[in-house]
Order: C-alpha cells, then structure tokens, then sequence
C-alpha cells in the first residue's frame, strides 16, 4: 500500500477550488482511499476561533503571519499528523504556501521571516501535491462579485489579488516538484478533466 498523502488546494479567493475539493475528495474516497478533509486557517476549536479573528479583524502584516503559522502549529499537531500516521490522507484547503501568498506577495511581509516561521512549524514537512488554481484576477473578482458577505481578504483591492497570484507561481516555480497548475478560469467541466489526469496518476 502507498503511504498516506498530503495534498494542499491552494489558489486566490474567486478561482473555484472549494467546487471543485469536493468533487476530488469523493473521487479518492470512490477508489477506497481513507481521506480527511480539513482547512487553514481552522481545523482545530482554536484554529476555528483564531480564524474568527483573522478573518474580521484589522491587524499588524506580521501579527497576521505570526497567527496564520500559529494555527497551523495546532493544526499539524491535532489533526494532520496523526491522520498521516494512521494511513489517513489529508487534503486541506490550504496551508503554507497561502501564508507565502497573502502575507508575504499580499502584505509585504518578508519571505525570509515567513521561512522561519516555516520551518520553525513544520520543520521540513512540505505536501505531497499542491493545486494551484490559478486564474486572470479580473475572473476572480467577477467571480466574488455575486457574494455579499465578504471577509477582510476578499474585500483587498485588485492589485492586493495580482500580488498574491504572482507569489503563488513563484512558489510554485521553487518547488515544481510538488505542484500542479490548474488553469481555473475554464468551464467547471474542463477543469474537472484537468483534475481526473491528476487523480489518475496520484
Ligand atoms: P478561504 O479558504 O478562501 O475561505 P472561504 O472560501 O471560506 O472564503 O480562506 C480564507 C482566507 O484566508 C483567504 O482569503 C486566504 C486567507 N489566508 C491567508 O491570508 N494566509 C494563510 O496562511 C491562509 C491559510 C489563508
């Protein structure tokens, strides 16, 4: 049997992964596969409650690192490792790489602080695979348009959105390896066909 894998979705808010982390999970779960499906930040009572507060309130760039690497401490040490241990998969909706992203591209934050909060958290874990959703902003924002409610992320301004979108190609250019570039602005069904050659050969 393979060992237990860590996939991460990963993409800016408005590129469609949440439609589509369903789908992928029942997939996996249709070949037999024993998978837990978690989110960051959360998966935890407190990354729950700390996600309460990153999401509503107004904080320091750096505070918002600090809380965003905290939860995920919790979340690894609660729930992502022992799933891995027991031959559990885990997708979360996701983890470090959204930290590079929002706070480092989105905030400003410097990529070598966000390092050592990486590897003072995680140590050298890193997922098996990342999605990386990645569409124009101008979709995305269309996209988040029809949704009234609006967290403190979604709400950031289009260049916020071009910031974060390019810290994730980069990202995923230093570590090829592990990610896969799901071209997010085609219809549901043709990013459905991009998924099944992925889940084909996981
Ligand atoms: P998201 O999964 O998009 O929530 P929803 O689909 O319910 O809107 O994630 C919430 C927000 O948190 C998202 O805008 C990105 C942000 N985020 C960070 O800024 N840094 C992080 O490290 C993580 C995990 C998320």
């Amino acid at each position: 049997m393979t060992r237990a894998k860590f996939i991460t979705f990963e993409g800016v808010d408005g590129a469609g992964k949440s439609t589509h982390l369903a789908w992928f999970t029942e997939t996996l779960r249709q070949r037999g596969i024993d998978v837990l499906l978690t989110r960051e930040p959360g998966g935890t009572p407190l990354g729950e409650s700390l996600r309460r507060i990153l999401l509503h309130e107004a904080m320091h760039p750096e505070t918002e690192a600090m809380l965003m690497f905290a939860a995920r401490r919790e979340h690894l040490e609660q729930i992502i490792l022992p799933a891995l241990e027991c031959g559990t998969w885990v997708i979360s909706d996701r983890f470090s790489d959204a930290s590079f992203a929002y706070q480092g591209g989105g905030r400003g934050v410097p990529v070598a602080k966000l390092e050592q909060l990486e590897k003072w958290v995680q140590g050298e874990l890193q997922p098996d695979l990342t999605l990386l959703f990645d569409i124009p902003i101008e979709v995305a924002r269309e996209r988040l348009a029809n949704n009234s409610s609006l967290d403190r992320f979604e709400q950031e301004q289009a260049e916020f959105f071009q910031r974060v979108r390019q810290a994730y190609l980069q990202r995923a250019a230093k570590m090829p390896q592990r990610f896969a570039i799901i071209h997010a602005e085609k219809t549901l069904e043709d990013v459905k066909k991009e998924l099944s050659l992925i889940v084909a050969n996981i």
